[in-house]
C-alpha cells in the first residue's frame, strides 16, 4: 500500500483551513477544494495570518511559511483531487451534501485513497455506505482551532478496515497530532463528555446558579480550564452547539444532551457567538462584555 503524501481537503472554512495549514505545514502537497473564489479567498487569508502570526512571534521560520505556502494549492473543482491519497473533509454539516461530495470522489479517486470526514455530529456510518469503499472510510475529528489543539479523533466505524484505520492514526500523527481511537457513537469521546458539560452550565445560568462570569471565572480559576464554559460557547458557536446537541439528543435520546430553551432561542436570535460578534458576550467591545440577556 502507497505512502500517502497527497492530500485533499473539502471545505476551507475554520476547519478546513486549519486542516489545509497542518498538512503542508507537515510536508504534505494538499489541494484544498471549496465552491467559490470567495471562499478561497477567505480561507487564504486565515491561513496566511495565521502563519504570519507565528512567524511573528519567532515560532517559524518564514521560509518555512513560504515552503508551506507553496504545498498549498487552491481549486473549486472536486475532479482536481483525483489523485490525492488521503482526502479530508470539513464542509458544512449536511450529510446529503457530504455525500454528493463522497460519491462523486469514489468515482475519481484510486481505490487505495482514504476518505476521512471531520463530522462533529454526522455518523460516519452514513458517509462510508454511500461510496463503494466503507472498508477505507474513517472519522478524523479535529479540535478548535485546529493549528493549536493537539487532539484528533480517530473515528472507526463499524466497516472501517484495521488497515485503514491503522493508516489513519499514523496519518493523524505525522501531522504532528495526538491521535486517540474513537467508536462512531455520535459525540465520539470528547463531544460526548464536553457537550453535556456545555449545556449543564446554561441550565445552570437559567437557574440562577451564578453570572456568565462568575461561572466562566470558577471553572477557568477553580478547575484550570483554559476557557469558562461560556467563554467556550461562544467559541464553538452557539448555532454549531445547539446542532451538535439535536444530534446527540436523538441518537440517546437522554435530557442530559437536550438543548436547553436558552440556547434554541440564543440560535434563533442570531446570538451565534464570536463569529456572529455576540453571544454569551458582546465582542463589539474590547475587553467583551457580558450580554444582556434578560435573565
Ligand atoms: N487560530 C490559530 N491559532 C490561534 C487561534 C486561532 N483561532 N487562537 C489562538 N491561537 C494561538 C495563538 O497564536 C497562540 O499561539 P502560540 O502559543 O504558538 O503563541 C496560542 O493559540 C495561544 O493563544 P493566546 O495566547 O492568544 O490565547 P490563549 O492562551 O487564551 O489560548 C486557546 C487560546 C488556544 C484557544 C485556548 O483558550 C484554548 O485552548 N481554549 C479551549 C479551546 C477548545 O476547547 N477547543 C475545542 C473546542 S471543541 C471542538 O473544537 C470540537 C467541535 O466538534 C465542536
Amino acid at each position: 500500500m502507497g505512502e500517502i503524501k497527497k492530500v485533499g481537503v473539502l471545505g476551507c472554512g475554520l476547519m478546513g483551513s486549519g486542516i489545509a495549514q497542518i498538512a503542508a505545514q507537515a510536508g504534505f502537497e494538499t489541494i484544498v477544494r471549496e465552491v467559490s473564489d470567495e471562499f478561497i479567498e477567505k480561507g487564504k487569508t486565515r491561513i496566511a495570518k495565521t502563519l504570519d502570526r507565528a512567524v511573528a512571534k519567532g515560532k517559524f521560520e518564514s521560509a518555512d511559511r513560504d515552503a508551506t505556502l507553496e504545498r498549498l494549492r487552491f481549486t473549486t473543482s472536486v475532479k482536481d483531487l483525483a489523485d490525492r491519497h488521503m482526502v479530508i473533509e470539513a464542509v458544512t454539516e449536511d450529510l446529503d451534501m457530504k455525500n454528493a461530495l463522497w460519491k462523486e470522489l469514489d468515482g475519481l479517486c484510486e481505490p487505495e485513497t482514504i476518505f476521512a470526514s471531520n463530522t462533529s455530529s454526522l455518523t460516519i456510518a452514513a458517509m462510508a455506505a454511500a461510496t463503494a469503499r466503507a472498508d477505507r472510510f474513517v472519522g478524523l475529528h479535529f479540535f478548535n482551532p485546529v493549528p493549536i489543539m493537539k487532539l484528533v479523533e480517530v473515528v472507526r466505524t463499524v466497516t472501517t478496515s484495521p488497515k485503514t484505520f491503522e493508516r489513519a492514526m499514523a496519518f493523524a500523527k505525522s501531522l504532528g497530532k495526538v491521535p486517540i481511537a474513537a467508536k462512531d457513537n455520535s459525540g465520539f469521546i470528547v463531544n460526548l463528555l464536553l457537550v453535556p458539560y456545555l449545556l449543564d452550565a446554561i441550565r445552570q445560568l437559567e437557574h440562577g446558579i451564578g453570572s456568565v462570569e462568575d461561572i466562566d471565572k470558577g471553572m477557568v480559576l477553580g478547575t484550570g480550564h483554559p476557557m469558562g464554559p461560556f467563554t467556550l460557547l461562544d467559541f464553538v458557536g452557539i448555532d454549531t452547539t445547539y446542532y451538535i446537541a439535536e444530534i446527540m439528543f436523538n441518537e440517546y435520546r437522554e435530557a442530559r444532551y437536550a438543548p436547553p430553551p436558552l440556547l434554541k432561542r440564543m440560535m434563533l436570535a442570531g446570538l451565534h457567538g464570536k463569529k456572529a460578534g455576540k453571544g454569551f458576550y458582546d465582542y463589539g467591545a474590547d475587553p467583551p462584555t457580558v450580554t444582556d440577556l434578560g435573565l
